[in-house]
């Protein structure tokens, strides 16, 4: 696993291996749009591994278990996705699982800013590489947070997330 590149780095001839690569988030929940970019990710590469974020400054809707399991079932026709959680910096997640890239979604140019930081930061700290899926513009609107407002609030969320996620937010939201 490469340390913070140099300038020059990969102009002598080293190729980066890209088949196993990392699609990282809270995932709470997995939404279609996740599993638009997942899936493109696994025909584009031997191996992706969703890892799945544990942010203990925030309280999700699904506990990490939960997202994990959620995902696995999600994921399960997909036989070169395997689903795994971190805690702590991506790119540790990454030296330590011999990952060179993170494959992300764009949705829109206001995603754009943010994520181009991060990936410069991935970069300068620790030579992992960005790659990014251009998100199909079915799934351009949609994100967890909006997912979980409108079911929170009585919206028909189906065709927006997978059935096993439909089932538990019903489950969950009466349960509240
Ligand atoms: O689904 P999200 O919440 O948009 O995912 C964001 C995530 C988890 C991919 C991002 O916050 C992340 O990589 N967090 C890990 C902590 C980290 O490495 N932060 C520094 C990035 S420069």
């Amino acid at each position: 696993m490469a340390t913070a590149p140099r300038p020059d780095a990969h102009c002598d001839g080293s190729v980066i291996d890209v088949r196993r690569v990392v699609c990282p988030g809270s995932f709470d929940p997995v939404t279609n749009g996740h599993l638009d970019v997942i899936t493109r990710a696994a025909n584009l590469h031997d191996e992706v591994v969703v890892a799945v974020f544990r942010n203990s400054n925030k309280t999700p809707l699904f506990s990490i278990d939960e997202r994990v399991e959620l995902l696995q079932a999600a994921t399960s026709k997909i036989p070169n996705v395997r689903v795994d959680r971190f805690e702590g910096l991506i790119v540790d997640y990454c030296k330590a699982n011999d990952i060179t890239a993170i494959v992300k979604g764009l949705r829109a140019v206001t995603d754009f800013d943010y994520e181009m930081q991060m990936a410069q930061m991935n970069y300068n700290q620790a030579g992992v590489e960005t790659l990014f899926v251009i998100t199909n513009p079915l799934w351009a609107f949609l994100s967890s947070s909006l997912v979980k407002d409108f079911a929170k609030f009585g919206g028909d969320v189906s065709g927006l997330v997978p059935e096993v996620v439909l089932e538990r937010l019903a489950g969950r939201l009466i349960a509240d």
